[in-house]
């Protein structure tokens, strides 16, 4: 998925507001308080002196527009391939063993643009994808105990009827996801463009932020963090 100049402009401006508010220097709310490191596929080190990552804040310094030049950058990194940990890819779903005892489940659209992945028609679809994905884990990891995830798809009724009530039921909210899609991802659409309706909220409840908890609470949905025994999940998809 190509995501859209908008998205790098919103985050830039939360790392602009950030910079202002707490007095650090824009290279690092950059790296700090937004994706854009994960989307130049760098991986998660969040490192200052990656070489890529200096390449872009040297450009920065030189650079006239901000937002254009960190849109340029993001698309000539488009191509470079994402390392995986993942361990089984379903339709919309995959999973990666946190550890030895848990896994984490993932999301990412596969539908084609007309359809939305999470509306009540597909329903029917997510669920046997994830019956999949757990038929698949319980014969090769029977060592795995919980599932655990985090995202502010949580928060959706339907993201929620995809799993089962005692996993959404544990939710709490996750703190200092600024670097990571499962806060950022809620400005997006299924098309990788922003939702005008939530960035132009957010934009507002930043000009408004007088600290630093002004700006976590000026994002429409907190991401949340779940986990529930496997269990739960083998009985909830009948695997
Ligand atoms: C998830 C995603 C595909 C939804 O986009 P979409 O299909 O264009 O969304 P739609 O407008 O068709 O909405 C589908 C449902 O989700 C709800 N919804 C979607 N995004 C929402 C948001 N940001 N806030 C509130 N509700 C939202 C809609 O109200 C709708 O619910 P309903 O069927 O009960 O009415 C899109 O947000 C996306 O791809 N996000 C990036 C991926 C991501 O966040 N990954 C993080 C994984 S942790």
């Amino acid at each position: 998925m190509r995501y859209s100049k908008e998205f790098f402009d919103l985050q830039i401006r939360f790392a602009q507001t950030v910079a202002a508010l707490i007095d650090i220097p824009i290279e690092k709310a950059l790296l700090d308080y937004t994706n854009i490191y994960v989307r130049f596929a760098l991986g998660r080190a969040f490192d200052q002196h990656h070489p890529i990552w200096r390449c872009y804040t040297d450009g920065l310094r030189k650079s006239v527009d901000l937002c254009d030049w960190t849109y340029r950058f993001y698309l000539a990194r488009t191509e470079v391939p994402k390392t995986q940990s993942k361990l089984a890819t379903v339709g919309c779903f995959s999973y990666a063993m946190q550890d030895a005892r848990c896994v984490r489940i993932h999301f990412e659209n596969i539908e084609p643009a007309t359809t939305s992945p999470l509306g009540i028609d597909r329903l029917p679809v997510r669920l046997a994808e994830l019956r999949s994905l757990f038929d698949h884990m319980r014969h090769n990891h029977q060592e795995a105990t919980c599932v655990a995830g985090t995202s502010w798809l949580y928060n959706l009724r339907a993201y929620q009827r995809c799993v089962p009530d005692g996993y959404v039921a544990s939710a709490k909210v996750a703190e200092s996801r600024f670097r990571n899609m499962p806060l950022w991802g809620q400005f997006l659409d299924r098309h990788g463009a922003v939702r005008v309706g939530a960035a132009e909220y957010f934009m507002q409840q930043l000009s408004y932020a007088a600290d630093f908890q002004d700006l976590v609470c000026g994002f429409p949905l907190q991401a949340l963090a779940v986990e529930a025994p496997i269990e739960q999940f083998y009985c909830f998809y009948a695997v």
